[in-house]
C-alpha cells in the first residue's frame, strides 16, 4: 500500500485556529501579540516567506511590523535595530528573516535578538536550553516537522531517525527535538559519505536540503515516515528533495510538497509569538 499523505494544511490551519482563539483570549487581558519581522537584501523567496507571515498573522490577529533593509545595510545598523525592538515593549516577538546579506555574521545578529523575543528559536540561549530538553521557544520549521510526526500517531522513542540538513535553522535544533524524545538521531549533510545506506536505516527520514531528486527509489526504508521539508522551483513548479511518486510506494507516511512542512513553519511562528507575548507577561 502506498503511503499515506501528511497534510500540512489541514494541521497547519488547526494551529491558526487556536491560536486566533489564544490572541483573542490575550487582547481581553490587554495583550496584542505583535511580531516584528527585520528583512535585509532583496532575495527573493525570503520576500516571499515575509508576505506569507504577514498574510497568517494577519489571519490569526497578531500585529505585523516589517523592518525592511538594503543588501547594503551595515551589520551594526542591525543589530542597532533589533536593540530597538528589544526594548519595544509592544514588540513581543522579533524574527530575523535569513539568509543575510554577504559580509552580516548571523551569529551576532541573531544572538542579539532577546531571547524571550526570539520566536525562530536560533539564539544561543534558546539554543541552549533545547539541549537541555527544556523546548520553549524553538525553531519553528522543526517544531513543526515534530508535529507532522506526531500527527500519524507514531512513537517517536526508539525510533531511527535520519535528518538530511545540519543548519542551525533546521537540522540541529530538530535533532535536538527527536533526541529529546528517545530516537536515536543521525545527522547527515554533503560531507556524509553514503547517504543512501544512512537514509535506509530511518523509520523516520526528514530532509531539507532543496535537491529535488536526492531522495530516490530505494533509499527508504519500507514503512518509513518521510518528511520533506526540502524547496526548489523547476519550471515554475515548487518541489521537495524526494522523488515523491517513487518513494511514496515504500513510505508508511509522507509530506507533499507544497503543503506539508511549509504551512506548518508558519503556524509555529504564531504559536511562538503568542508563547513569547505569555512568557513577557510572566517577565
Ligand atoms: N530562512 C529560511 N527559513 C527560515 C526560518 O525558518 N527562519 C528565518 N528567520 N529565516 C529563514
Amino acid at each position: 500500500m502506498p503511503g499515506k499523505l501528511i497534510d500540512g494544511i489541514e494541521q497547519a490551519s488547526k494551529i491558526t485556529e487556536s491560536v486566533k482563539n489564544e490572541v483573542s483570549l490575550l487582547q481581553k487581558q490587554g495583550i496584542k501579540p505583535r511580531l516584528a519581522v527585520v528583512l535585509a537584501g532583496e532575495n527573493a523567496a525570503s520576500k516571499l516567506y515575509v508576505e506569507k507571515k504577514r498574510q497568517a498573522c494577519e489571519k490569526a490577529g497578531v500585529a505585523f511590523e516589517l523592518v525592511k533593509f538594503p543588501e547594503t545595510v551595515k551589520e551594526e545598523v542591525v543589530l542597532e535595530a533589533i536593540i530597538k525592538l528589544n526594548k519595544d515593549a509592544q514588540v513581543n516577538a522579533i524574527l530575523v528573516q535569513l539568509p543575510l546579506p554577504k559580509g552580516i555574521s548571523q551569529e551576532r545578529v541573531l544572538n542579539e535578538v532577546f531571547p524571550l523575543k526570539d520566536v525562530d528559536g536560533f539564539t544561543s540561549a534558546n539554543l541552549g536550553m533545547l539541549a537541555y530538553g527544556n523546548e520553549q521557544l524553538v525553531a519553528c520549521t522543526a517544531k513543526g516537522i515534530v508535529k507532522l510526526i506526531e500527527s500519524t500517531g507514531t512513537k517517536i522513542e526508539g525510533k531511527n531517525a535520519c535528518i538530511v540538513n545540519h543548519s542551525v535553522v533546521v537540522g540541529k535544533p530538530l535533532s535536538l527535538m527527536l533526541l529529546n524524545r528517545n530516537a536515536t538521531v543521525t545527522v547527515c549533510h554533503e560531507f556524509t559519505k553514503d547517504l543512501a545506506f544512512q537514509t535506509r536505516q530511518a523509520d523516520i527520514l526528514v530532509t531539507a536540503v532543496g535537491k529535488p531528486g536526492l531522495v530516490k527509489a530505494g533509499m527508504v526504508k519500507k514503512g518509513a515516515i518521510v518528511i520533506d521539508a526540502g524547496i526548489a522551483k523547476k519550471d515554475g513548479k515548487t518541489l521537495g528533495d524526494a522523488d515523491f511518486e517513487a518513494v511514496k510506494k515504500d513510505a508508511s507516511f509522507i509530506t507533499p510538497v507544497p503543503g506539508g512542512v511549509g504551512p506548518m513553519t508558519v503556524a509555529c511562528l504564531l504559536e511562538n509569538t503568542v508563547l513569547a507575548a505569555k512568557l513577557q507577561r510572566k517577565g
